[in-house]
């Protein structure tokens, strides 16, 4: 049997471990495609055994690399790509949402392909978990741990950017866990941010708010509210590729793993389709939408 993997998107933590099961189970049947769609359609496809190594397994990054390939969607792109694919009897894609949709237009034309979700934001649809969520959360406490005790010491707020697209999970989760004072899901309320600080500061505390990516300039919002505030006290931070570049928890090994077994599943019953994880988190073969 000939597998190829790729992972497409932006890396997410987690993606080296779902990589270094499926080479472990299948070894020498395992190929790659460089840098994902990109490299599908430029051919530079190669054994898994090149970059596999057992050291990365636990760390964050994509040995087999990945990159946005917008020409992928492109006919001439596509087609180049699919007959490369088509020398495989499986095709594996990890990414998000824009891999899926390559994912099934290969489906679609006659490639046997599984779809895993990697990446951060967690907005693959049906599925409660991508590979890569559960660090950046983790990285997005952090941040807030480790930035708020100075904020905290000189009597200022803090705005913390969160990673995710168009996707507020990352700021959601985070904001329960550090429980914040404000999180901004899909547009700014600045009233209600004033407010959220003034009575923070009242008690002669500071609020922590968060501001998922893409909403407004952050630099911008900050200095709005000092405006709006009439004093200088509201600082920002961008959490940044540090959510994707953060050492995978374990829960994020323990749902590779989970995605890595039911791919190997698949493949050894000869089934295509979405790797999908339920609301239990288990992981199941779901047909492709
Ligand atoms: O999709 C993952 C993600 O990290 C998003 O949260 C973010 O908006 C985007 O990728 C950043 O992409 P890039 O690394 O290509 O700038």
């Amino acid at each position: 049997m000939k597998i190829l993997l790729l992972c497409s998107g932006g890396d997410a933590p987690g993606m080296n471990r779902f990589i270094y099961d499926i080479y472990k189970e299948f070894q020498n049947e395992t190929y790659y495609a460089a840098a994902g769609f990109d490299g599908l359609i430029n051919g530079r496809i190669y054994p898994l055994k090149k970059v596999v190594k057992e050291e990365d397994k636990n760390k964050a990054g994509v040995v087999i690399k990945t990159s946005r390939c917008p020409e992928f969607k492109e006919k001439k792109y596509f087609k180049v790509g699919m007959e490369n694919a088509k020398k495989f009897d499986f095709v594996v894609i990890c990414g998000g949402n824009g891999s899926e949709r390559g994912a099934k237009e290969l489906y679609e034309n006659g490639v046997k392909t599984l779809f895993v979700p990697g990446t951060i934001d967690n907005d693959v649809a049906d599925n409660y978990y991508s590979i890569g969520f559960s660090t950046a959360v983790k990285e997005c406490v952090y941040a807030v741990q480790n930035v708020m005790p100075s904020i905290e010491s000189m009597n200022r707020s803090c705005l913390f950017e969160i990673m995710g697209r168009e996707c507020s999970q990352i700021a959601t989760k985070t904001a329960k866990i550090v429980k914040a004072d404000y999180v901004a899901k899909d547009k700014i309320e600045y009233e209600k941010i004033v407010d959220a600080i003034l009575r923070k500061h009242e008690k002669g505390k500071s609020a922590t708010i968060l501001i998922r990516e893409n909403l407004e300039d952050i630099e911008k919002v900050a200095k709005t509210l000092n405006k709006m505030l009439g004093i200088d006290i509201v600082k920002f931070h961008i959490v940044g590729r540090t959510q994707r570049g953060g050492a995978p928890t374990k829960e994020e090994l323990e749902m590779a793993d989970k995605f890595a077994a039911a791919t190997i599943k698949a493949i050894k019953k000869g089934q295509a389709g979405r790797v999908l994880a339920n609301k239990i988190l288990k992981v199941e073969i779901k047909d492709f939408i």
